[in-house]
């Protein structure tokens, strides 16, 4: 009875997130937990148990239109701003954090268990705890129409140029250039796309 509550009450607040939105539930039996800070586009697409957290601090999340986030996708903000631009998705189970701004372009694809983070913690000497560092603010760039393999992970401050492929299981610790096909852990460019 609580869960079911529960879940009505995140819909109608996705409801009433903006009126001229135009959202699409596939399938409402577990719900979608959104922040109020969050600004969907036209038509954009939910599956299941997504989350969409600003997450203690402040933050947003702001998607274009026609975008689609799969079930167990989190988008949580942490004091940053996550951004979508149009018709980009992401697959099952993606985390994407945003202490330090990710912003993902147009025609993304972002597939299934991804991690996309924009900080990190300085590694101090021996003498004090990495816990007791602050959070280093990295924004994270994703460029119009890449493509993001499986179980991907992008560290922050990178920059993937438009049009890149990042292999599936790649560790993504250096920018990649426009067009790059880049594979693996740490990510090396194997090929560029085509240009036939
Ligand atoms: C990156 C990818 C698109 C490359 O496909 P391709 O152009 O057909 O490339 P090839 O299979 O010819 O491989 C080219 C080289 O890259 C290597 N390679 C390909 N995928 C790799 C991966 N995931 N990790 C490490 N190396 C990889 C191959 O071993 C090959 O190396 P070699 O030339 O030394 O033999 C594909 O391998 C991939 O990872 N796709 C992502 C799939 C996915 O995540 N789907 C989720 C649904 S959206």
């Amino acid at each position: 009875m609580f869960l079911k509550k529960t879940i009505h009450f995140f819909i109608k607040k996705l409801k009433t997130l903006k009126n001229k939105t135009k959202i699409y539930y596939l399938n409402q039996q577990k719900g979608i937990n959104v922040s109020t800070t969050t600004e969907f586009g036209r038509n954009v697409y939910f599956t299941t148990s997504s989350q969409f957290w600003k997450h203690f601090k402040n933050g947003a999340i702001i998607t274009g239109n026609f975008c689609k986030f799969s079930r167990n996708s989190n988008l949580l903000a942490y004091g940053g701003t996550i951004t979508f631009g149009d018709y980009s998705g992401v697959g099952e189970g993606v985390n994407i954090y945003g202490h330090g701004n990710v912003t993902v372009g147009k025609n993304c694809l972002i597939a299934m268990g991804s991690c996309i983070l924009s900080s990190n913690h300085s590694i101090p000497n021996i003498h004090s705890t990495i816990n007791s560092q602050p959070d280093i603010l990295l924004p994270t760039l994703i460029e119009d129409d890449v493509w993001i393999g499986a179980n991907s992970v992008i560290l922050g401050g990178i920059t993937i140029g438009k049009g890149a492929v990042i292999a599936a299981g790649s560790v993504v610790h250096k920018d990649i250039p426009p067009y790059a096909i880049a594979a693996g852990n740490p990510v090396r460019i194997i090929k560029y796309r085509s240009n036939d």
